[in-house]
């Protein structure tokens, strides 16, 4: 695959900057091999998670979620989504048919919160529940939808890495995406905030803990037969799937399947096969946790304009961009945004005036000539088109083991794997090809999806689509949808609150 497919004509770069440019771009461009390589090496390392609890790449974390929405559910339950700079309290209401009504409410979870001792935060959620149903809208609402008790069952969308003893428990393994609470790690997060529901006497029971991919793989379900995957590409990335509780040994079930949240943000901890840059290994070593989630540091919002922050100033310095001059908010850490590279790469004017002015009012520098913005916009495209890559192979990853594992088939999902590995569908009972024109749409296996670097960034889903084609065979569309499953995890987590008190009715 040749670097030179990006550089357009337009471009007038000194000698210099085509030499240092180019091979940036083989650095930062991975081709089908480097794909197919990277896809075998995570299913290798979902086994060894799906087999050992001492994995220390993907955590692939049982999460006592063992069935599936169909889309016929109907009650009223509360859920709660915290993950990133915002918590939100939601009241879901059920319907059945696939149909639901939300009302939710966004907090803002300030910096002093993110660092705060844990009851502090815990107490701060359950203010802000208190706040959020005693509104009047809302308690007129739970009145309209009464739940069996009195009590209100919450469903808890915790977006980071808990290891789950039970539906309702669960201990926090670690923080990332820039949270710090001390008192958290080794702690039951679930009876961390009963205690402070108990605290403020707030009437709600916390019936249920999933990770946001969890929450959005269920979400995805209610609306849409066949869901395989959730995921999440936003401030963090992770995925949750469905795999055959046979193959999990971590723990023992009664179930046939069970939902596991990979944690896939920290694939490949030792960076054996990934393709990590000088300019990824600045970033990790100037993160609050080094090390830690180097995959998700290549691919999420949190991080690729950092990313990008870095290979600028490495530009600069060899003044080969801006004359070599950088500005005081460049030179900050985080001083360069993600949104920033959405708004580059959108710009496709020929003067690129639209980057002239993010240059100048959000990063301060006045003297940027054509071919300067020119080189902003490709190392933004370097740095997003690797992210999406990686972010499909991630999923192609997982549709493999569904396929290696027989899950896919055993499960009831439409695909299923013949001798050679090629993607079949199963129709009335009798193989026939999926792939290809005329498989309905019913035979597409699918994967909700959120997050904002995939529903906002620039081509991101037509990259995927591209990568996956390239790992999964030539028309990955006609095998997997890539679907947006907008704000999953607030539905999810009420779906999860369903299930917990639905299986605990049922075995008592
Ligand atoms: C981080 C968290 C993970 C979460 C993801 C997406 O990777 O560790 O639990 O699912 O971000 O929010």
């Amino acid at each position: 695959l040749s670097s030179s497919q990006f550089l357009s004509p337009h471009f007038k770069w000194s000698e210099r900057q085509s030499q240092v440019l180019e091979s940036l771009a083989q650095e930062f461009t991975l081709s089908t091999a480097q794909l197919e390589t990277l896809t075998t090496e995570f299913v290798r390392q979902m086994h060894v998670g799906l087999t050992s609890t001492k994995s220390k790449d993907l955590a692939m974390i049982p999460t006592f979620v063992t069935g599936r929405p169909d889309g016929h559910e109907r009650g009223s339950y509360l859920a709660l989504d915290l993950g990133g700079t915002n918590l939100r309290v939601c009241l879901i209401t059920l319907k059945g048919d696939r149909q639901l009504e939300a009302h939710q409410r966004a907090f803002k979870v300030s910096d002093h919160l993110q660092e705060a001792d844990v009851t502090e935060l815990m107490d701060f959620i359950a203010i802000s529940i208190q706040e959020f149903i005693s509104s009047e809208h809302i308690s007129a609402k739970i009145v309209e939808h009464p739940s069996d008790s009195d009590t209100l069952e919450l469903g808890f969308t915790f977006s980071f890495p808990v290891t789950q003893t039970a539906i309702d428990a669960g201990v926090l393994l670690r923080w990332t995406k820039g949270f710090h609470c001390p008192g958290a790690v080794g702690s039951d997060i679930v009876q961390l905030l009963q205690d402070a529901l108990n605290r403020k006497k707030v009437n709600v029971h916390v019936a249920a803990l999933v990770n946001d991919t969890v929450g959005t793989l269920l979400a995805h379900s209610y609306k849409h037969a066949n869901t395989f995957i959730g995921a999440i590409f936003g401030t963090g990335t992770n995925g949750a799937y469905v795999e055959s509780a046979r193959n999990i040994k971590t723990m023992t079930t009664d179930a046939d399947e069970m939902i596991i949240n990979i944690e896939w943000g920290n694939f490949d901890k030792d960076k054996t096969v990934l393709p990590v840059t000088m300019h990824d290994n600045k970033l990790d070593r100037e993160s609050i946790n080094p090390g830690i989630h180097v995959f998700e540091k290549m691919i999420s919002g949190m991080y690729l304009g950092e990313i990008t922050r870095n290979v600028l100033l490495y530009l600069i310095d060899q003044r080969l961009l801006f004359e070599g001059t950088s500005s005081p908010t460049l030179n900050r850490h985080w001083g360069f945004e993600t949104k920033f590279m959405s708004a580059i790469e959108q710009d496709n004017s020929s003067t690129l005036i639209p980057i002239a002015q993010i240059l100048e009012q959000d990063l301060g520098i006045y003297l940027n000539t054509q071919v300067d913005r020119e080189i902003v916009k490709f190392v933004c495209q370097l740095v997003g088109k690797r992210a999406a890559r990686l972010s499909a192979m991630a999923v192609a990853a997982v549709v493999r083991q569904g396929l290696k594992a027989g899950t896919l088939a055993e499960h009831g999902y439409p695909l299923k794997v013949s001798a050679n590995d090629e993607v079949q569908a199963k129709q009335n009972g009798s193989k026939v090809e999926a792939v290809g024109h005329g498989a309905s749409t019913k035979d597409i296996i699918r994967v909700g999806i959120d997050g904002s670097v995939f529903e906002h960034y620039p081509h991101f889903e037509e990259r995927m689509y591209e990568a996956l084609d390239e790992i999964l065979g030539s028309s990955a569309r006609e095998v997997v949808a890539l679907g947006i499953a907008r704000d999953g995890s607030g539905v999810g987590a009420a779906l999860a609150a369903l299930i917990a008190t639905k299986n605990s009715a049922g075995s008592t």
